[in-house]
């Protein structure tokens, strides 16, 4: 049992499997996952329920003024398995669909959201004994943070792995092409916005897992996590 705990920051492109590595990591060493991308998500959720967003606009005076009444809480289930809350309601499924993909892609190039959510998730990350993943997470979030990983994979194998996905879920609302766009899009986006763009910190460990699975990955976070608590 190690006395100290320390952060862990996951960072990388969309669909790399981020949060799969990031839950499992959790869960082995006795830490509080927290998934960043779904506190996006569900300001793009709130924002489409209120008609702030379409697919041509947004208004993002309404989003600013709202903002601060926007309260996002992770909540575990009786499966075990985290579940993200908007203003106390479970929103896990709702913020999976393709649109609110698309509009958390989005709100997050907004600054005004980005402050608050930062400061939200440095605030959950005060105590240490954090595993979270996202974009930012790396180089604004946590600077510090004692553990910085990076995935990444080119957008054909992340697509094909999203629509497997999808597939496998009985959802059949897109073709692996409307993915790859979608894929493709929100790489351009998140690299290229100005607020906090998708970037891998210089002191970051980076693994490219196109051929790697599910098991491996894992195995390498493991050991890079008893690598780096040795320290401490
Ligand atoms: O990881 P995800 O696909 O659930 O993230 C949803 C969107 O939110 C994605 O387009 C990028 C954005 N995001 C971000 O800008 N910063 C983060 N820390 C996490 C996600």
């Amino acid at each position: 049992m190690q006395k100290n705990k320390i952060n862990i920051a996951i960072d990388g492109y969309s669909s790399c499997g981020k949060s799969t590595m990031a839950k499992q990591l959790a869960k082995e060493i006795g830490y509080m996952y927290i998934d960043s991308g779904a506190m996006y998500r569900a300001v793009s959720l709130y924002a489409l329920r209120n008609g702030w967003m379409d697919n041509h606009s947004l208004d993002e005076d309404a989003l600013r003024r709202q903002i601060p009444g926007i309260r996002i809480t992770f909540r575990t289930n009786d499966k075990g398995v985290q579940e993200t809350y908007l203003n106390g309601e479970n929103v896990e499924k709702d913020i999976r669909t393709l649109e609110v993909s698309n509009g958390a892609s989005r709100v997050s190039t907004l600054g005004f959201v980005r402050r608050e959510l930062v400061r939200q998730q440095q605030e959950l990350g005060k105590q240490k004994g954090v595993v979270m993943d996202g974009r930012d997470i790396g180089t604004v979030v946590f600077p510090d943070a004692e553990l910085k990983l990076f995935l990444t994979a080119p957008p054909e194998v992340r697509a094909q792995r999203r629509f497997a996905e999808m597939q496998e879920k009985g959802d059949h609302s897109a073709t692996y092409e409307d993915v790859l766009a979608n894929v493709k899009e929100r790489d351009l986006r998140d690299t290229t916005r100005a607020e906090s763009p998708l970037r891998k910190a210089p002191d970051a460990i980076e693994l490219d897992n196109s051929h790697v699975n599910i098991q491996e990955q894992f195995q390498w976070a493991v050991d890079m996590f008893h690598k780096t608590i040795q320290q401490y």
